[in-house]
C-alpha cells in the first residue's frame, strides 16, 4: 500500500488517525489530497475514464461535467442519520439515536475492509476563511473521487490547511465510504454506493462524523450538513454562537444604505434563489448581493450585534426551476467549471432540467441514461432531470457575490427571515413583535417536504428554524439557546416570517416569487429602519396592500394580496393545535415562554 504522507504534514495525531482508519478500511492506496489544479484535472480525467463523470461539450459548457448517481442514492437519508450523544436525551426527539458504543461496534463491522480495491483520499478543508478565528478545520477521509472534486469547490480545500493545523491543531475527523468494497479484479460501478445499507453518524461529544453507503450531497460532502450544521450547532451551543441553515444576503437601497439579512427556509424552499435575487426593473438603484446560500455561522460581536459568515466556498444548488427568468445570476455562474449531478443531457452534450427553458428539447438523455422526449414525459410522467438534481459551483463565479463574503469578521445581521413551503394558512409576510415571539414562530414553523430528502413529498411537517434534519442536539435546548443568545444582545435583529408558496383554489401560486420577493424584502428592511408601515394582527405586524411598492407589477391585485395575507381563524386553530402536538414532544426541555405563547395565541384565536 502506497501510504507515505507528504512531509509538509507535521501533525502526528492526524497521521496516526489516518493510519488507523486505513488499517480498518484496507484501501489499496492512500492519496493525500493537496488541492492543486493538476491533481484536480487528473481526478476529473480518471472519473471520466471510469464513467463516473461525463464531460460536457466544451463549447457549450467549458470545463464542466455531469455525474449520474445510482437511482437509490439521490438525496439525504434522514431516517439513516444519527446523533449518537452519550445520553439519548441530549440528542432529543428530533434526532435518531443509538448508544455510542453500540454504534461504534456497528461501524467497526461495516468499515472493516470497506475500501478494498479503492483509494483512500485524505481531504484537508476549512469551513470559513483559512486561518480566520471563526473558521474550523475538518479532515475528510473518503474513497470517492467525486467527493474530493466536490469538496474542492464547496470548501477551502488543500495543502494550506495543514499550515493552519500545525503540529497539534484541532480538526473535526470525518470518515466517509461509499460502502462498496471491490473484490480482486472486480469492475467498479460508475457510481458506487451501498443500495441497502446507509449510516450517517455524528458523535457530538468527540465531534466525529462517520458516513457509510452513500455518495450523494449532504450524506457524503461531510463539511456541509454533517459538520457545518449538526456538529457546529453543538459547538455553538457550548460556545455561545449559532450554526444555522440560512442564506445571507446584502440589500442596498438607492440611497446607498446597506443591510444584511439571514433567512432560513427548509431544503428546496428557496434559499439559493432568494440569496441571488435580482430586483425587478422598477427597483432602480436597489442591489442584492450574496454572502451565502445555505449555511450561516453567526456570532455575537463586542458591539452587541450579531455577525454572520458563510462557512462554505461554493453552492450545491437545486437545478430544476433554475432559469434565466427565475435566477439569472445562477444561470450566469453555471456557464463553466460546474459539476452537475442527475440532470438530463441534451443531444449536443449540454445539460437540461425541468423549468430551465420554456422550449423543451425534442430529445434528451434523462438522468438515468434513458431516452426522453416530451411525448414520453406526457405519457409516463417521467422527469428528465431528477427533482433533486444539483449543480456544484464555486462561490466566486456568482455575479452577485457580496464584496464581504470572504470577510473573516462576518457581516452584521439586521433581520432574520423564516419561511416554509405552505400551500395554505401562512401569509406572505409578517413581523414578530419581539425576539421571543419570533423564536416561537420559527420554532413552530411548518413546511411541505421536498425531494431534497428521501421519503414522501408534499407532507406538512414541523421544521423549526428549517433545522429539523440538521440540529445536532435536543430542539428544546436549541430554542433555549436562541432565547439566550438574543436576550444578551444589545440590538437583537427583527424576526420575520414569509411564505412564497401559497396557492389558489386551482393550485396556482398566488405570489410571483423570485425577483418579485424584493417587494417583501424592501418592506422588511424598511421595518428595520423604521420607515415601513404595518398593522397589528394576531401573528404580529403585517403590511397592508399600500405598504408595499407595486411599481411595475400588475400581476398581484388588491384582491389577490388579500388572499395572500389572509388569516383564516379556523385554519390557524388547527395550526396552533399542530404547534401543540410538536411542542409536546419537546416538553421536557421546552422553554416555558414558548409554551406560554402557544396558550396565549390559542386563547386569542378561540376568543
Ligand atoms: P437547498 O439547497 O435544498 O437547501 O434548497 P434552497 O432552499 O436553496 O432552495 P432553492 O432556492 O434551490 O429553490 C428550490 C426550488 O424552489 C426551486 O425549484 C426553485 O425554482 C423554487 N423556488 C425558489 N424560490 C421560489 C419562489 O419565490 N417562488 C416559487 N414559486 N418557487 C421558488
Ligand atoms: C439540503 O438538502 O438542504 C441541501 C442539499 O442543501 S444537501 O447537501 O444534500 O443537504
Ligand atoms: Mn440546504
Amino acid at each position: 500500500m502506497q501510504s507515505t504522507a507528504p512531509d509538509y504534514i507535521k501533525h502526528a495525531g492526524l497521521l496516526a488517525w489516518v493510519a488507523k482508519v486505513a488499517e480498518l478500511t484496507q484501501p489499496d492506496a492512500i492519496h493525500w489530497v493537496d488541492g492543486s489544479e493538476q491533481e484536480n484535472a487528473l481526478l476529473l480525467e480518471q472519473m471520466v475514464a471510469a464513467g463516473t463523470l461525463t464531460r460536457l461539450n466544451p463549447e457549450k459548457r467549458p470545463n464542466s461535467y455531469a455525474a449520474f448517481s445510482d437511482p437509490s442514492d439521490v438525496a439525504r437519508v434522514e431516517d439513516r442519520t444519527y446523533v449518537c450523544a452519550a445520553n439519548k436525551a441530549d440528542a432529543g426527539p428530533n434526532n435518531n439515536w443509538m448508544d455510542p458504543d453500540e454504534m461504534r461496534g456497528t461501524l467497526q463491522g461495516l468499515f472493516a475492509g470497506c475500501m478494498r480495491g479503492r483509494t483512500l483520499y485524505v481531504i484537508p478543508f476549512s469551513m470559513g476563511p483559512l486561518g480566520s478565528p471563526i473558521a474550523h478545520v475538518g479532515i475528510e477521509l473518503t474513497d470517492s473521487p467525486y467527493v474530493v472534486a466536490s469538496m474542492r469547490i464547496m470548501t477551502r480545500m488543500g495543502r494550506a490547511v495543514y499550515d493552519v493545523l500545525g503540529e497539534n491543531g484541532d480538526y473535526v475527523p470525518c470518515i466517509h465510504t461509499v460502502g462498496a468494497p471491490l473484490a480482486a479484479g472486480e469492475a467498479d460501478k460508475p457510481w458506487p454506493c451501498n443500495p441497502d445499507t446507509k449510516y450517517i453518524v455524528h458523535f457530538p461529544e468527540t465531534r466525529e462524523i462517520w458516513s457509510y453507503g452513500s455518495g450523494y450531497g449532504g450524506n457524503a460532502l461531510l463539511g456541509k450538513k454533517c459538520f457545518a450544521l449538526r456538529i457546529a450547532s453543538t459547538m455553538g451551543r457550548d460556545q455561545g454562537w449559532l450554526a444555522e441553515h440560512m442564506l445571507i444576503l446584502g440589500v442596498e437601497s438607492p440611497k446607498g444604505e446597506k443591510s444584511y439579512v439571514a433567512a432560513a427556509f427548509p431544503s428546496a424552499c428557496g434559499k439559493t434563489n432568494f440569496a441571488m435575487l435580482i430586483p425587478p426593473a422598477a427597483y432602480q438603484g436597489w442591489k442584492v448581493t450574496t454572502v451565502g446560500d445555505d449555511i450561516a455561522w453567526i456570532k455575537p460581536g463586542s458591539d452587541g450585534k450579531l455577525y454572520a459568515i458563510n462557512p462554505e466556498n461554493g453552492y450545491f444548488g437545486v437545478a430544476p426551476g433554475t432559469s434565466v427568468k427565475s435566477n439569472p445570476n445562477a444561470m450566469a455562474m453555471l456557464q463553466q467549471n460546474v459539476i452537475f449531478t442527475n440532470v438530463a443531457l441534451t443531444d449536443d452534450g449540454d445539460v437540461w432540467w425541468e423549468g430551465m427553458s420554456k422550449d423543451v428539447p425534442a430529445h434528451l438523455t434523462d438522468w438515468q441514461g434513458q431516452d426522453w422526449t416530451p411525448e414520453i414525459a406526457k405519457a409516463t410522467g417521467r422527469k428528465a432531470a431528477h427533482p433533486n438534481s444539483r449543480f456544484t459551483v464555486s462561490a466566486t463565479q456568482c455575479p452577485s457575490l457580496d464584496p464581504a463574503w470572504n470577510d473573516a469578521a462576518g457581516v452584521p445581521i439586521s433581520a432574520f427571515i423564516f419561511g416554509g413551503r405552505r400551500s395554505s394558512t401562512v401569509p406572505l409576510v409578517f413581523e414578530a413583535t419581539g425576539w421571543s415571539e419570533g423564536v416561537y414562530m420559527a420554532a413552530t414553523m411548518g413546511s411541505e417536504t421536498t425531494a431534497a430528502a428521501m421519503g414522501a413529498q408534499g407532507q406538512t411537517r414541523r421544521d423549526p428554524f428549517a433545522m429539523l434534519p440538521f440540529c445536532g442536539y435536543h430542539m428544546g435546548d436549541y430554542f433555549n439557546h436562541w432565547l439566550k443568545v438574543g436576550g444578551e444582545l444589545e440590538q437583537a435583529p427583527a424576526i420575520f416570517c414569509v411564505n412564497w408558496f401559497r396557492v389558489d383554489e386551482n393550485g396556482r401560486f398566488l405570489w410571483p416569487g423570485f425577483g418579485e420577493n424584493m417587494r417583501v424584502l424592501e418592506w422588511i428592511v424598511g421595518r428595520v429602519q423604521g420607515t415601513a408601515k404595518a398593522e397589528k394582527s394576531v401573528l404580529g405586524w403585517m403590511p397592508s396592500y399600500d405598504d408595499l411598492d407595486w411599481s411595475g407589477l400588475d400581476e398581484v391585485s388588491r384582491e389577490q394580496f388579500t388572499d395572500l395575507m389572509k388569516l383564516d381563524t379556523e385554519a390557524w386553530r388547527k395550526e396552533v393545535a399542530a404547534h401543540g402536538d410538536w411542542l409536546a414532544k419537546l416538553a421536557d426541555r421546552l422553554p416555558a415562554s414558548l409554551a406560554e405563547q402557544r396558550v396565549r395565541l390559542s386563547a386569542v384565536l378561540e376568543g
